[in-house]
């Protein structure tokens, strides 16, 4: 890697180390755009989508329509940087991110999944409600042992963006590549000229060996996380930011995830109009305007982006950075373009929102608080811990199915927890900053530091969830809970 690229890098990794990350000036404000109310634009034949972009999508292998089964192996492949940057990676099926799950809401899934590394793991489905049994924790599977194979098999409740992960070592075996998109369709869902699927990572490689870098290798990484000194975009570095082409007029979904260890990301798409039209749970029922994303790690945003004019658009990550005079600055590094060709024929499309189902208002029947704090045990040693308690064998709580709970997430120490409740989700109360006006569906949150964020969750889906800080290495050192909905009472 050329000197130039490396001091750049190492300017990235200073920022991502230091206490002073900068205020978010985003502002995810909901004012309205976008075409107003239209009539459902259903495409008649079933789910006839144009092929995604950006990644590879796994084989399905079942000729029934309504079941996605496909081959799944955590592995190892060597992946290439350019300039030269080789090393080993985990990967699925060999890729880095692994390939797109792509089914239907109400399909069956089976995933025939084999582990090829040398260490244990499990694949969690971040973001689908499904039964626990299918969730791919160690709370409730034997990690897949190596050489081991496991069936997971689950029918998908809804559409979305969401991806898929190891729930075993987490801090070290995505940072090392395992992380794949979901994308799950909906007939509802408007025909766009294309689609595309925007994995956004870092990776920190460890300058002296070129490859990278042991976990907890760097100073700062169990207070902060690990943030990387290299941005990775569907598996390519920044430098060489991937590039698609598209026409004027067009109008295209990017799925944007964050699969960084820790790394909150901020975006905007210069160069075009965009508007947010789905979230972790699904589509919006109101799409709405913002000039930045404030996207903490496990998030996903579907964006609509519509090229008036011809030229590059690109989508910007603002990095914070300390210049050469040791100032806090913002780094705008370009991680996907799209050159815009002109079109003298085509004229400007609309896209006709679907009309959002009518979800009756559910006011909260219960109140809880978690707690996120730092403590040091009698060793000297930094845990991470949700009410106090550092990877509590025993549930936080156990609620009610059907029940609708007032969550208070208390941050009581300085590093930002991106909190995440699996198997439900839930609505940010909007307290007016970038992280909590964040309309739609969530499973995950952002609670920077200091900061006390509410959320009302929606427990619907029974079983044994985990509740965790999605920085991976805060999850590591002890933020990792469990909260028990129950079973649904059988009616009488
Ligand atoms: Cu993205 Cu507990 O997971
Ligand atoms: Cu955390």
């Amino acid at each position: 890697m050329s000197r130039m690229k490396w001091m750049a890098l190492a300017a990235l990794m200073v920022a991502c180390g230091g206490d002073g990350a900068p205020a978010a000036d985003g502002d995810a404000s909901t004012a309205d755009a976008g075409p107003a109310d239209a009539p459902i634009d259903a495409p008649e034949s079933p789910l006839e989508f144009p092929d995604l972009e950006g990644v590879s999508v796994l084989e399905d292998m079942n000729a029934d329509p309504n079941i996605v089964e496909v081959e799944l192996v955590a592995g190892y492949r060597t992946l290439s940087l350019g300039d030269g940057l080789e090393f080993e990676m985990h990967a699925y099926n060999g890729q880095v991110p692994g390939p797109a799950l792509v089914a239907a809401a109400g399909d069956e899934v089976i995933v025939h999944f084999r582990n090829d590394l040398v260490q244990p793991t499990t694949v969690h489905w971040h973001g689908l409600r499904i039964p626990d049994e299918m969730d791919g924790t160690p709370r409730v599977q034997e990690p897949v042992a190596p050489g081991a194979t496991f069936e997971y098999r689950f029918v998908v409740p809804e559409a979305g963006t969401f991806w898929y992960h190891p729930h075993v070592r987490s801090h070290f075996q995505m940072e090392r590549g395992l992380a794949g998109p979901i994308v799950i369709r909906d007939r509802l869902d408007p025909d766009y000229d294309a689609e595309r699927v925007l994995v956004l990572d870092d990776i920190l490689i460890d300058p002296d060996t070129g490859g990278i870098a042991p976990a907890f290798s760097f100073h700062g990484e169990a207070v902060h996380g690990r943030t990387g000194n290299v941005l990775l975009t569907n598996g390519h570095v920044s430098e060489e930011a991937p590039s698609g082409v598209a026409t004027r007029h067009q109008v295209e979904r990017w799925r944007v995830v964050n699969t960084a260890n820790a790394r909150t990301m901020q975006l905007s798409v210069e160069g075009a109009t965009f508007r947010v039209i789905g979230t972790d749970g699904g589509r919006l029922a109101e799409p709405y305007v913002t000039e930045r994303l404030l996207m903490p790690v496990g998030q996903r945003y579907d964006l609509e982006v519509t090229y008036s004019s011809p030229g590059r658009v690109e989508l910007i990550s603002h990095v914070p950075s300390l210049d050469a005079a040791g100032e806090l600055i913002e780094l705008a590094v370009p991680v996907f373009g799209v050159d815009v060709g002109d079109d003298a024929t085509a004229t400007a499309r609309e896209i006709s929102w679907p009309a959002a189902p009518v979800e009756p208002a559910r006011p909260p029947t219960r109140d809880a608080e978690i707690t996120m704090n730092a403590l040091t045990d009698d060793a000297g040693n930094l845990n991470w811990v949700l009410n106090g308690l550092i990877a509590p064998e025993e549930p936080l709580f156990t609620f009610d199915h059907g029940s609708t709970v007032r969550l208070t997430l208390r941050n009581l120490a300085a590093p930002e927890h991106p909190f995440h409740l699996h198997g439900q989700f839930f609505e940010i109360v909007d307290q007016g900053t970038p992280w909590t006006s964040q309309p739609g569906l969530k499973d995950t949150v952002l609670v920077p530091g200091g900061e006390t964020v509410e959320v009302i969750v929606s427990m619907d889906n029974p079983g044994r969830w985990m509740a965790h800080c999605h920085i991976l290495e805060h999850a590591e050192l002890g933020m990792m809970a469990e909260v028990v909905v129950s079973e649904p009472v059988a009616a009488p």
